[in-house]
């Protein structure tokens, strides 16, 4: 690993209790890590303990660390769920929760849902235009009734893994495109 490489957060868009994220997570950094073009690293709202946006006093510490793990980045996957046809409440507030953090850097989306989580993922995408995030096109649905067992455990279909890689071909490419912006 070099010092010059790209940093690619694997952002989990759910807290609940019981959340299957971590498990979608981990399979996209297992397969990000094979690749060596990037540094990827999970990133779990739910260490920020962020307060509701304007609720508290600003000064809480989630919220600067918060920003401070987003400066970090190059770039972001979005581990998205649907919830009520969107993206969830925390993830919404999480974005949020920063600004500047997010400006000029790109995203590639993993969703799943009843749908793929197509809706809650084209939401996310509009979203996104407004704090200058580039999202790239490909973007791997994941269907809670073919690729999870119960709807629990995680059992994903091989084709998708060429979907993921192809969705971080063009994250990488953008986020190191972008990094020349900024
Ligand atoms: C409040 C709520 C609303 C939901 N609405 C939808 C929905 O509109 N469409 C859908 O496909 N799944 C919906 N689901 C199912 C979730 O996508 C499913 O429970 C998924 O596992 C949630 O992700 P998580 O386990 O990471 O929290 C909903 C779940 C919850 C808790």
């Amino acid at each position: 690993m070099t010092t010059g490489q790209l940093k690619i957060g694997i952002i989990l868009g759910s807290t609940r209790q019981g959340r299957v994220s971590p498990q979608v997570g981990e399979w996209v950094k297992q397969i990000a890590d094979k690749r060596g073009d990037a540094q990827y690293e999970i990133v779990d709202i739910a260490d920020y303990k962020l307060p509701f946006l304007g609720e508290g006093t600003g000064q809480e510490p989630g919220i600067a660390n918060w920003n401070a793990k987003l400066n970090s980045l190059d770039g972001f996957v979005f581990i998205v769920q649907e919830y009520n046809h969107s993206i969830t409440g925390v993830l919404k507030n999480a974005i949020d929760s920063a600004r500047e953090a997010w400006n000029n850097k790109a995203a590639g989306i993993v969703s799943y849902g009843s749908t793929g989580g197509a809706r809650a993922a084209e939401h996310l995408r509009g979203i996104l235009g407004e704090l200058l995030v580039a999202d790239v096109r490909v973007h791997p649905t994941l269907s809670l009734f073919t690729d999870f067992e119960n709807f629990s455990v995680f059992k994903p279909a091989e084709l998708h893994l060429t979907n993921v890689n192809a969705m971080l071909d063009q994250l990488v490419a953008w986020s190191g495109a972008l990094k020349t912006l900024r």
